[in-house]
């Protein structure tokens, strides 16, 4: 019998595994979520808005766009918003990447930049990292021709957790050709360096080509709301507009976005809390053997030792069982790496302990 046929190319997408979300767990640290919240202002701001449901939003976020003008001091007409920066990829590869077009992403880098080409039937390619698991330029370069259409790189990338110098962003901007479109992954920018931020958003607004992704899924504490934003050149800006759905951000998100960004000292108090808790996660890890991983965002990565039978999945299994969600790489080609995000104390406490029965019961 004839059925409805997908087009064809769909079924090499595994839909994205996201970490695993148990509400009763006692630390949940698998999904890179701000372990303090959102902001009290952003909470106000949601009981207010949910009193103007019945309403449609105003598409294409204005409120939410002319905020983010005046808190970065940019042009709103460069700016536009996202169900987080997931469909902001989405949408670039859509309107960008075109059937068989060459979409370069870094090898083990963050999966929505391959999924979304897949499902825009365009052709993701890996390029190698450096041995500092950075993006290679001496790889992309060699991953030139044809012409990819997009190139997709994080700072700090997801899951490994490593930083992009300045200058390395800067020379694989000048490697690709002018009509290569870089989009520069910026969703764990508020934990990073003041200078960092202004030097990478530098990169966007020099080059026409260069778009910058952000997110209020991290320190701003909204993941579940989904709110992303992207900075770029007014054409590039123009044609995500033509392909955005009309409603893509709920009047909720638009709000709770809004007053978040009025309330700099949470972004400031999580920052200071992840600083500290990567010094603290990072010592723990070293006292019970193992390596910590990663130099940037609110998580590190580290192996497992070789006397653990089983793989990274087996132990966040092993570790959910206990109400602790980790995040195994498995699914990114890392079989014994797992992915800890830097939570509450509490949390951190539960994990270790947690994690420090599994080594115990591997030597057993
Ligand atoms: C590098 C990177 N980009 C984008 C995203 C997606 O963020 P959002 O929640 O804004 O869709 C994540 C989420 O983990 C990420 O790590």
């Amino acid at each position: 019998m004839t059925e409805p046929q997908p087009l064809s190319g769909l079924e090499r997408i595994q839909p994205y595994r996201p970490g695993a979300q148990v509400a009763s767990a006692k630390a949940r640290l698998a999904a890179n979520e701000n372990p303090l919240g959102p902001s009290p202002a952003a909470l106000a701001a949601a009981r207010d808005e949910l009193a103007r449901a019945q309403y449609y939003p105003a598409g294409g976020a204005p409120e939410l766009v002319a905020a983010l003008a005046r808190q970065h001091d940019l042009p709103p007409e460069n700016l536009i918003c996202g169900a987080g920066s997931d469909e902001l990829i989405y949408m670039l590869n859509l309107a960008y990447a075109g059937v068989g077009g060459v979409v370069l992403y870094p090898r083990y880098g963050f999966a929505m930049y391959r999924l979304s080409a897949l499902a825009c039937r365009a052709e993701p390619v890996a390029v190698a990292l450096d041995a500092g698991e950075r993006l290679s330029v001496a790889d992309l370069k060699t991953k030139l021709a044809p012409a990819p259409r997009i190139l997709f790189f994080a700072t700090p990338e997801n899951p490994l957790g490593s930083v992009l110098p300045v200058e390395t962003a800067r020379a694989a901007v000048a490697a690709v050709p002018a009509e290569t479109l870089v989009v520069i992954d910026c969703a764990y920018a508020e934990y990073m360096p003041r200078d960092y931020q202004r030097d990478t958003l530098a990169l966007a607004r020099e080059h026409s080509n260069v778009v910058m992704l952000r997110t209020f899924s991290k320190a701003y504490g909204l993941a579940g709301l989904r709110i992303g934003w992207a900075y770029a050149a007014a054409p590039v800006i123009e044609t995500l507009h033509r392909v955005r759905h009309p409603f893509n951000v709920s009047r909720m998100a638009a709000a709770v976005a809004v007053a978040a960004l009025g309330d700099q000292e949470w972004i400031r108090k999580s920052a200071e809390h992840n600083n500290a808790a990567r010094q603290n996660a990072e010592q723990r890890l070293r006292s019970l053997g193992l390596e910590p991983r990663g130099e940037g965002g609110n998580f590190l990565r580290f192996d497992l030792p070789a006397s653990v039978a089983g793989d990274a999945d087996a132990a966040e299994a092993a570790l959910a069982g206990e109400g602790v969600l980790l995040r195994s790489l498995g699914s990114y080609g890392l079989p014994r790496t797992l992915r800890v995000t830097l939570g509450r104390d509490d949390e951190m406490n539960v994990a270790f302990a947690a994690l420090e029965r599994l080594l115990a019961s591997a030597h057993a």
